[in-house]
């Protein structure tokens, strides 16, 4: 019995040594899948191969199945489990039908953060970064007649050369503030307007204060001007200001104060339709230039994207609609309008809660003026953010922006040129 006794708590001491050293191993793997920072890199996206869940999405292209793509699901169980696991990285994706997209002449440079108007059959495609250390300060024009670039020309050198607010009366464009230079440089207030008949810039007043990307549109003969980001680059503003404007020239010395837009930030769609002032998304926060920093490199910041619709009409007072179907940002220049709808290509959403990498958007959304009902109109070729959209006899057009990394992975990558168009159906 002693023996015997003695035999046993050998075995059980053996076995506790043996559960301690297994526990120290998974704590270990967990502090280091926690914190090295490319750990969720190579979970999630440089070999799907090896997540755990890899789910294919069966398109259809009839009507009748749109919203309710087949999904077809493989589930490795090979692989350890944990609750970061549990969290694909494309989660974000909405059902989405497929649309047929047809790739076009590429613009003459890539462009991330550019701005465009569209004038009839002419797409005019201004500044952007090429890199994050190079910025565009010229305009490229594509014609949706023959499908193709051409009429290059420059910006003022004062002019910003990414996250403008820009408008049009059909012949003017109004172009406002925006960051001046690469990387996270400062803002500008200067203002300029360009006659597209004659390509002659001139000068418009400076806004009292400079802003990111703001809400910008042309209303009741006043171009509006509100929320982006302040002079830090990060902090939302709120403020609204207009200047009366006609025929490419002020009316007016100074900009007038108008009522604040409840929820600030930068890159929102701004759009007027049938005398009423929409602006749709955005985010509070952006990246920052780091404190102290001679190229003031680009650092990222807490960011809170959001899909708020909020409206002015004659009362001009706010009022909400119904959100956007997700969170979405960076679509100051995706949108057109057709048949009383609001189509926005793109974006960005929430960032992954896991990976706390951003999360690209790869869908078409529409919103119904008639029912104010959002819907998910299609997929498109890939996810992409800041993209420049068009609409031309049936076609709905996109160009530029930052892609993402592949099917399997919607975090940013390659800032591109690249044009497409699928033929829309509302
Ligand atoms: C990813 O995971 C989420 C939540 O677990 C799920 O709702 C979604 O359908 C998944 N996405 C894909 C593309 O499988
Ligand atoms: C656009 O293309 C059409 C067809 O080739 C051409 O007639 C028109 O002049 C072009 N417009 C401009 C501004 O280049
Ligand atoms: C817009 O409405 C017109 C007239 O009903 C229709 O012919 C056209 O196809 C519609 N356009 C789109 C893009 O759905």
């Amino acid at each position: 019995m002693a023996v015997g006794g003695k035999h046993a708590s050998t075995k059980l001491l053996i076995l506790f040594l043996l559960v301690l050293v297994l526990g120290l191993a998974l704590l270990a793997d967990f502090f280091w899948a926690s914190t090295s920072p490319f750990s969720h890199y190579s979970r999630f996206s440089s070999d799907p191969s090896t997540n755990r869940r890899v789910v294919t999405t069966v398109h259809s292209s009839t009507k009748g199945s749109a919203d309710q793509p087949k999904q077809k699901i493989k589930i490795d169980r090979s692989q350890k489990t944990s609750a970061s696991q549990e969290l694909n990285a494309t989660f974000a994706d909405l059902p989405a039908r497929y649309l047929e997209w047809e790739e076009m002449a590429e613009a003459p440079v890539p462009r991330l953060d550019g701005a465009a108007i569209q004038i009839k059959n002419l797409l005019y495609v201004f500044a952007g970064y090429g890199t994050i250390d190079y910025v565009h300060s010229h305009v490229d024009i594509y014609n949706f007649t023959d499908n193709t670039w051409g009429g290059r020309f420059a910006m003022p050198k004062e002019m910003a050369n990414s996250h403008l607010g820009m408008a049009t009366d059909g012949r003017y464009i109004y172009a406002v503030t925006g960051q001046f230079g690469p990387q996270c440089r400062g803002p500008t207030a200067r203002n300029f307007v360009l006659d597209t008949q004659t390509t002659k810039w001139s000068d418009l007043p400076s806004l009292p204060v400079p802003r990111y990307a703001p809400a910008t549109q042309l209303w009741r003969g006043r171009l509006h001007v509100m929320g982006g980001s302040k002079e830090d680059r990060h902090e939302p503003g709120l403020e609204h200001w207009s200047l009366a404007v006609k025929d490419g020239k002020a009316l007016e010395k100074e900009w007038r104060k108008e009522i604040p837009i409840p929820r600030g930030g930068p890159h929102r769609s701004c759009i007027v339709v049938k005398d009423q002032l929409f602006v749709i998304g955005g985010q509070e926060g952006d990246f920052m230039a780091k404190p102290g920093s001679p190229i003031f490199k680009c650092s990222r910041r807490k960011e809170v994207v959001y899909g708020d619709v909020y409206m002015l009409d004659d009362e001009m007072k706010w009022k909400q609609l119904p959100p956007m179907p997700k969170p979405d940002s960076h679509i100051e220049f995706a949108w057109v309008v057709v048949n009383n709808t609001i189509v926005i290509v793109g974006g960005t959403t929430e960032k992954h809660p896991v990976t706390n990498k951003m999360i690209l958007v790869g869908e078409v959304f529409g919103f119904n003026l008639e029912k104010l009902e959002w819907s998910v109109i299609g997929r498109m070729p890939f996810r992409i953010k800041t993209t420049l959209a068009g609409f031309w006899e049936g076609w709905l057009y996109f160009t530029s922006g930052q892609r993402d990394r592949g099917p399997a992975d919607p975090s940013p990558k390659q800032v591109v040129g690249s044009m497409w168009r699928t033929k829309l159906r509302l």
